[in-house]
């Protein structure tokens, strides 16, 4: 089994660009890493970086607006997210 990508590495973030990501849900890579291409479009495959984008450092959001469904679910998600982290800092005094 290769290794799977740490997606919360900085490293990681800063060596993979976004469009090296897109072909690789949509061709696959290596020996286990499905190909999703049929199944997943490519503006999908677009909104399936931002999100794995989330897990890295602060500011690397993918550029342009989402054209589907699951890329503005996923940035009101963010939003949300942000406000609760705001709030519960405020509330612990940090
Ligand atoms: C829609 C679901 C999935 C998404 C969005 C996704 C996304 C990704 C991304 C962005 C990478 C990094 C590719 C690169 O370095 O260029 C990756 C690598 C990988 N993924 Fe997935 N993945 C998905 C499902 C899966 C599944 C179901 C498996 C296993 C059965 C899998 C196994 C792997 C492996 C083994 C790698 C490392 C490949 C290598 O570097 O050789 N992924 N995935």
């Amino acid at each position: 089994m290769p290794v799977i990508p740490d997606f919360t590495s900085p490293d990681w973030h800063k060596t993979h660009q976004d469009s090296q990501l897109v072909m690789s849900i949509l061709e696959g890579k290596g020996t286990l890493m499905p190909a999703w291409r049929g199944k997943v479009d490519p503006n999908l495959a677009r909104d399936l970086v931002a999100f794995v984008r989330t897990f890295g450092p602060a500011g690397l959001a993918v550029s342009g607006p989402s054209t589907t469904d699951f890329g503005t679910r996923m940035k009101q998600l963010h939003q949300q997210w942000e406000e609760l982290d705001r709030q519960a800092r405020a509330l612990s005094g940090h």
